[in-house]
């Protein structure tokens, strides 16, 4: 049984405070530091918020030494054998799963929400062809605030629920269209017999002048991998939209930080990160000099795709789209020298000491790549891909923020390492 409370004490002035901790369901438990800096005068540090629990929530549950991730409350593995992507997002967004009608009518919801505003055409035509589909993603994300007026009043649960189903409906339809943007095609409208999976690739690949039919393989392979990237409890695109969600910032807003916070290589960056870095390394004979270079703290290379920061034996998302990347492969009768580079890399690093001690595995998106590719999903559209699935993560955890009366806008301190107050000197009299 953990104490419910912690004795601090100040070793120079003899005071003491005591710290209540608090205990959620699952997790260690959690002091709480509020009362730290008015009874002792003392803030707390914690770079990259390693130890520093910022919400309460019950959405997502990881247990980074055992491997467990659970969307409210049910194993990832469970969900990717048994569940979709739109259940799962339903799962997500109402905390329980839906019986049949309700997951129909969930289903028709998103249906009902599928097409964009003509006018964003014209502002997505405005980008150059040549710009990265997740800057224009990011824009466009930000832009449905100024499309949008009927579900920006956050105090309206009405709202609330509007805008978030409304942006897990036109995610594919925007990605879709800024992807088609880059290659000079016709934007396609979605289809709305298909489902969440199928409707994107079908958006992405149909021509007007010919038929095109949705391998399901690929539709099957892509919900699984948007099952895998749903939510992941309070990482760094999720905790920027909470941060900005904190200040009143209305969802669209919200979910367009996520998305800027997404992108970066550490991040959502990372899956289009491993690709390039598979090409460059090119052969496994190669492998030991990239190996080096990843160990070697003089030079910024890292090895893509691994380590994580609450993972520290598995990332369980990782195991089941390892086994899902040569499932894929075989059915699609492809064979790719990059799955076999990344089994190498995988095989000698598991090995490597530094790797073993630093406790660094692959994570999600060391494979996810590889099947993205295979699904002829450019490497640019990767991080599009996480951030369409990552929207309902986003959005579930942007609707339980507005209905946690606790929630106060997000404001951390700092350690001020600068100059101490001095007299502004006048230009004439600077030396
Ligand atoms: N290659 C080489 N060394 C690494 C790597 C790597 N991929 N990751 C961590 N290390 C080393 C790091 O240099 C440090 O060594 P030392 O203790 O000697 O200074 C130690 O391991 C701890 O690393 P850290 O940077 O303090 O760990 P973190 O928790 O702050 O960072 C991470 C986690 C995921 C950002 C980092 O492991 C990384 O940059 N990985 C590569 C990028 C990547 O694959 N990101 C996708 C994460 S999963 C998808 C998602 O959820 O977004």
């Amino acid at each position: 049984m953990p104490a419910d409370k912690l004795l601090i004490t100040d070793p120079d002035t003899g005071s003491n405070v005591e710290l209540p901790v608090i205990s959620g369901s699952a997790g260690l438990p959690t002091v709480d530091i509020k009362k730290l800096p008015g009874a002792l005068g003392y803030f707390t540090y914690d770079s990259g918020f390693a130890a520093t629990a910022a919400c309460r929530s019950s959405v997502t549950y990881i247990d980074g030494d055992e491997g467990i991730l659970l969307y409210r409350g049910y194993p990832i593995e469970q969900l990717a054998e048994q569940s979709s992507f739109t259940e799962v997002a339903y799962l997500l967004m109402n905390g329980e799963l839906p019986d049949a009608s309700a997951l129909e009518a969930f289903r028709q919801e998103i249906r009902y929400h599928t097409m964009i505003h003509e006018s964003m055409k014209t502002f997505i035509g405005g980008f150059n062809y040549d710009a990265h589909p997740m800057a224009m993603m990011m824009g466009i994300v930000a832009s449905m605030s100024a499309f949008y007026h009927d579900s920006l009043d956050i105090e309206n649960p009405a709202h609330r629920r509007l805008a978030a189903v409304r942006m897990i409906a036109k995610m594919p339809t925007v990605a879709a269209a800024c992807y088609r943007h880059s290659i000079g095609w016709p934007y396609a409208y979605p289809s709305n017999a298909l489902g969440y999976a199928s409707r994107l690739l079908h958006m992405m690949y149909s021509v007007p002048a010919e038929p095109y039919e949705v391998d399901p393989v690929a539709a099957n392979a892509l919900d699984l991998l948007f099952i895998l990237h749903a939510d992941h409890e309070q990482n760094a695109s999720t905790s920027t939209v909470r941060l900005a969600g904190s200040t009143g910032a209305n969802p669209y807003a919200c979910i367009a930080a996520g998305c800027c916070a997404l992108w970066g290589p550490a991040h959502g960056g990372a899956n289009e990160a491993v690709l390039r870095m598979l090409n460059e390394i090119g052969s496994v004979e190669n492998v030991p000099k990239f190996m080096e270079r990843a160990k070697d703290k003089n030079d910024p290379f890292r090895l893509m795709g691994f380590g994580h920061r609450v993972y520290k034996n598995f990332d369980p998302r990782a195991t089941i789209i390892r086994k899902t990347c040569h499932e894929v492969l075989e059915k699609m009768g492809i064979s790719d020298p990059l799955l076999d580079l990344a089994m190498k890399l995988e095989e000698i690093a598991l090995q490597d000491d530094y790797f073993v001690e630093r406790k660094l595995y692959p994570n999600v998106d060391f494979y996810s790549g590889i099947i993205y590719k295979a699904l002829n999903i450019p490497t640019n559209m990767f991080t599009v891909m996480f951030a369409i699935a990552r929207t309902v993560g986003w959005v579930s955890q942007w609707l339980e923020q507005c209905e946690t009366p606790e929630t106060r806008i997000g404001r951390p301190r700092q350690v001020y390492t600068g100059d101490a107050a001095r007299d502004y000197v006048p230009l004439t009299e600077r030396a």
